[in-house]
């Protein structure tokens, strides 16, 4: 099974409680991917280390996009690798960082993978040293995104990212920010240009389906086999 959810923030309650995200029954065979704001390699101190010690001792596999509040700075100091088809940071054996544009074939799923936003207090995460311009996307990173999907012939089964596309933005109520409209009008034509059966976004801290094939998580588990 591939189980879906939204931020975790490094809250370490939502792996250690057993109950957020009901992964007690969880074998090798499923992979949990976080929709960006990972959240536990944001300090790199002993005690995070520890903790993510902890996870790597999870039987399934924990995946995550990256989202605006990551250190990005220690994130790509982890080792790149290619897995299941496409270039992740390996933070533990089963930990990985699933980078910009790329698609990943999961129990035989194809998943495009697009994380980044813009930090709407990054004035505060500045001054707290907790601010890292790589945020958001640079060229490299969206013509990789689309050589990738050219090459699946626009085509995959589920759709990862940290924000969402300007539509559902405002099929959420909100106004699209001018800040990062270039990262969301990019999902825009990824909405528009690409088959999927369903897409998966964090960034909001919202659990609403925002139409039958595209859903905001926080902290509900999706779960697609
Ligand atoms: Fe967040």
């Amino acid at each position: 099974m591939i189980y879906f959810t939204g931020d975790t923030h490094g809250e370490r309650a939502r792996f250690s409680d057993g109950k957020r995200l009901g992964d007690s029954a969880w074998t090798k065979d499923d992979y949990l991917i976080v929709c960006g704001d990972f959240g536990y390699v944001m300090y790199d101190d002993e005690a995070e280390r520890a903790f993510l010690d902890e996870l790597a001792k999870k039987p399934y596999t924990i995946c995550f996009c990256d989202g605006n509040h990551e250190n990005f700075t220690t994130l790509n100091a982890y080792p790149c690798e290619v897995w299941n088809g496409g270039r992740v940071h390996k933070i533990r054996p089963n930990i990985l960082h699933l980078m910009r544009g790329q698609i990943y074939t999961l129990q035989g799923k194809k998943i495009f993978v697009m994380g980044g936003a813009y930090s709407i207090d990054k004035a505060t995460k500045k001054n707290q040293g907790l601010h890292w311009e790589e945020e958001l996307p640079v060229a490299s990173e969206y013509q990789e995104a689309i050589d990738n999907l050219r090459a699946a012939a626009h085509k995959v089964d589920y759709i990862v990212s940290h924000t969402a596309p300007q539509r559902i933005i405002r099929l959420m109520g909100f106004y699209p920010d001018g800040h990062d409209a270039e990262l969301t009008g990019f999902l825009d034509w990824v909405l528009s240009e690409t088959a999927f059966k369903k897409w998966y976004f964090g960034h909001w801290h919202m659990d609403k389906e925002i139409t039958d094939r595209v859903r905001a998580l926080w902290l509900d588990v999706a779960a697609e086999e």
